[in-house]
């Protein structure tokens, strides 16, 4: 039986000029972590953080996914208007999660030391679209969909921080298309001791999204 997708119905025209609107890449990633309900709860996660949360339609998805083990949920967004999005959201949720906690930092800036190697499960849908650099963060709008060169630029920022987030079984969901080579970010990841799988696929009008999960190589 598939779960609903939460309530962001309080979010309408006015808020989606500055928060990004649920759309064909959000709903990919909450199939992915739909199809992995059973290992997700299996691990028993004590820390999930998503990081550029948007309407908050993934953080509260997740904590669907993990009913009835509720985990404590971090979410992060470098907009504000996205914060306040999320937080809705979550108030609004019919599924008890422990804690839906907001932080408006840069990826998890604000948290990092104190969050490293704690993290059960990761999820970022990164602003991913083909941009001049100079379009990155211009405006809230653009922070949302801007990556820069291949649609990376920002995703590597963060790429390097990873392992030392993940706690020892954790894992980390990201969202992806081609033009930001999936490849050379599993390799990257690779490199510090992530294996990458390829999770979901699908087309969205011109673009080819696909989920990307990683764990550690020796993952306990
Ligand atoms: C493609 S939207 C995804 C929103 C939501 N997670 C979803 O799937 O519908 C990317 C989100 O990342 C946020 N963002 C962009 N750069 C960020 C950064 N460096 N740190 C934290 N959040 C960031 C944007 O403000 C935006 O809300």
């Amino acid at each position: 039986m598939s779960l609903p997708t939460p309530d962001t119905a309080h979010l309408r025209r006015p808020e989606y000029a500055s928060v990004y609107e649920p759309a064909e890449d959000t709903f990919l990633l909450l199939d992915a972590l739909e199809s992995d309900r059973v290992e997700l709860q299996a691990l028993r996660p004590t820390v999930c953080v998503e990081i550029g949360s948007g309407s908050g339609c993934v953080s509260a998805f997740l904590g669907q996914v993990l009913d009835p083990h509720p985990a404590l949920i971090i979410s992060t967004d470098i907009n504000p208007a996205a914060n306040a999005a999320t937080q809705e959201t979550a108030a609004r949720c019919t599924t008890p999660i422990a804690l839906l906690e907001q932080c408006c930092t840069r990826f998890v800036q604000a948290l990092d030391t104190r969050l490293a190697g704690k993290v059960d499960v990761l999820v970022f849908n990164p602003p991913y679209v083909v941009t001049p650099t100079e379009e990155i963060d211009s405006t809230p709008e653009a922070s949302a969909w801007a990556g820069g060169r291949d649609g990376r630029e920002v995703l590597d920022q963060l790429l390097p921080q990873i392992p030392a987030l993940l706690s020892p079984a954790g894992r980390f969901y990201l969202v992806v298309i081609e033009q930001n080579n999936p490849d050379e970010v599993a390799q990257i990841l690779a490199e510090h001791g992530l294996l990458g799988t390829r999770v979901l696929s699908r087309m969205a009008g011109r673009e080819h999204l696909s989920i990307l999960r990683f764990t550690r190589k020796h993952a306990e």
